[in-house]
């Protein structure tokens, strides 16, 4: 399938938990059905694909990472055949549906590891795992969840030998050098193929295979083996996306990204950059990463994502410099005593300051750079947190939609609710929620809702090419997206101070300009173009033959009604 054909290019990913997104049955917990009844909002904000973290039975010890069996639902969301509601519902609303694959490890409780516990030493039921006599083996690969666990290796009394976890000792690794698990998980890729997702969210990917004397990030084998899931895949005829989550740098992510390989992967780096040049008010390192990442995978095949429902992962020097995690530290106000393992633990708007300015420039960013976009559920609303809560569940509060009790998001009783809704000062559901943001024109939501509709109308923003303009500020960042049929000019700026400045449009001298949100005429292009910006503020352009130039069979002007 040509790229420019598959459903994801440029596709706008909203992630959700379903646990946390709409109860449809009143016990407290999201589950699919509510989250059925969410698809009308979501066509309304005009996403075009939903991400559902792990929604497997799991003994939930790690969020649903953790799972006991690949090819069910867990009974608290439902079963096989709400999922088939689901997946039919949003198909007709036009929202494909992206599922989490977690194939580096399982549950401890899954019957394979039990099995392997108590199965004969170096059997091919114990080597299911990745077993030692030595906790000392790989010892150059770091400890991620270093705020749960100081060791990768896990003591087991009943094997009577170490087995390995590069994440909770709740989830040892499987071992990819036995064939019996590859063949395991390409079945689980099958399974759910043959029940019509639309993408694979691949899960901690990097970690597949392990070898002595590296971090055991990406290596070859790794490698060879997710190039079998894309021949899977391929072979159903189906345009599924596959999507790597590998938190590594730029140059180290881009070999995921290879033509048989996978079809996209998010780009973190990039996200730290996005965090740091708010925070420090200098955009020169985003446009570096923003460069380099388009140098080695041009188009749109990095995902981007401002947070998520993990830390904000700024890691340990090997992501992004040391210096750029220290502005984001120093600058970024709600960081400072949130530090989970290798980044920050809040939502983006207290990260934010709760300033939707900041939270606007962002998105108009993502919405506008190459690739594909991805929102995080509540983001829509400036939704905030609960720092305090165990591990990563400060991220991962419920939806808020109404004034009314629990923010609509159940009607169980308080205690039964799987977290508490936000109430903090500022953050209060009674306030921050879909029913009210609705009515208010200017709302974040409201914002988000018509950003997306005028992405959906400039194809350029989806498929163009892109390129950095020169800017003579060091706070603004200046990019074109051209196609064929459009030219669409960028420029944000990412400090609190406002900024004039002088662009360059020679190229594009004599044609007219427009600014797309509101519709506003500029002075025709020329090489002294000059703009204000203010404090965190960004502008969307159309340069030259405006009208004839909008593909579809929508009128530029509906953009601005
Ligand atoms: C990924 C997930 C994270 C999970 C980990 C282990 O990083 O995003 O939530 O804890 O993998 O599966
Ligand atoms: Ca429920």
């Amino acid at each position: 399938m040509a790229e420019r054909d598959s459903w994801w290019k440029g596709a706008v990913i909203y992630q959700l938990i379903p646990r946390s997104y709409s109860d449809g049955n009143g016990d407290g917990v999201g589950d699919l059905q509510g989250l059925s009844s969410r698809l009308s909002y979501l066509r309304w904000l005009g996403v075009d694909a939903i991400w559902l973290t792990p929604i497997y039975p799991s003994p939930l010890q790690d969020g649903g990472y953790d799972i006991t069996d690949f090819e069910n639902i867990h009974p608290e969301l439902g079963d096989l055949s709400s999922f088939h509601r689901l997946l039919t519902s949003a198909h007709s609303a036009g929202i494909k549906v992206i599922l989490d694959l977690v194939l580096n490890h399982t549950s401890h409780l899954h019957p394979w590891f039990q099995r392997a516990r108590w199965a004969p030493k170096g059997s091919q039921e114990r080597n299911v795992y990745v077993w030692s006599d030595d906790p000392h083996r790989y010892a150059d690969a770091p400890v991620l969840f270093r705020k749960f666990e100081s060791s990768n290796w896990e003591w087991d009394e009943v094997a009577q030998q170490y087995y390995l976890h590069r994440f909770l000792r709740h989830q040892p690794d499987l071992n990819y050098e036995n064939p019996w698990v590859q063949d395991q998980m390409l079945g689980v890729v099958d399974f759910w193929l043959e029940r019509g997702v639309d993408g694979f969210r691949l899960d901690a990917v990097p970690f597949l295979f392990e070898a002595e004397g590296n971090r055991c990030e990406g290596l070859p084998e790794t490698h060879a083996f997710l190039k079998k899931v894309r021949k899977r895949v391929d072979e159903s005829c189906k345009d599924v996306l596959l999507l790597a989550e590998a938190i590594q740098p730029v140059e180290e992510a881009a070999p995921y990204l290879e033509d048989d390989e996978l079809h996209g992967a998010f780009n973190f780096a990039l996200t730290a950059h996005l965090f740091a040049a708010v925070a420090s008010g200098s955009c020169q390192r985003l446009t570096r990463c923003l460069q380099e990442a388009q140098n080695v995978v041009p188009g749109c095949r990095w995902a981007l994502p401002l947070r998520n429902h993990d830390e904000l992962w700024l890691g340990d020097g090997h992501l992004v410099p040391e210096d750029v995690i220290q502005s984001i530290r120093a600058g970024l106000h709600q960081s400072h005593g949130h530090w989970l393992n290798w980044g920050v633990n809040r939502r983006l708007a207290p990260l934010l300051n709760g300033d939707p300015r900041a939270n606007r420039l962002l998105h108009a960013l993502l919405y506008s750079l190459p690739g594909m976009p991805c929102l995080y559920y509540g983001d829509e609303l400036g939704m905030g947190d609960w720092p305090g809560l165990r591990d990563r569940d400060p991220n991962r509060t419920p939806m808020a939609w109404t004034p009314a009790r629990n923010g609509g998001f159940s009607s169980a009783p308080d205690p039964l609710l799987v977290l508490p809704p936000i109430t903090a000062p500022g953050y209060d559901y009674r306030v921050v929620n879909v029913e009210v943001q609705k009515e208010l024109p200017g709302s974040l939501l409201n914002w988000h809702r018509r950003m997306l509709t005028c992405r959906r109308l400039l194809p350029a923003l989806r498929f163009g090419d892109f390129d950095l303009l020169e800017s003579s500020h060091p706070s603004v960042i200046v990019y074109s997206r051209c196609s064929e049929t459009m030219m669409v000019l960028v420029a944000a700026n990412l400090s609190a101070a406002g900024a004039s400045l002088r662009l360059d449009l020679s190229k594009w001298k004599g044609a007219r300009t427009r600014e797309v949100l509101w519709g506003c005429e500029y002075p025709a292009a020329d090489e002294n173009w000059f703009v204000y910006l203010p404090a965190y503020g960004f502008s969307w352009w159309l340069v030259g033959e405006v009208e004839d130039s909008v593909d579809q069979n929508v009128p530029l002007k509906n953009l601005n009604n």
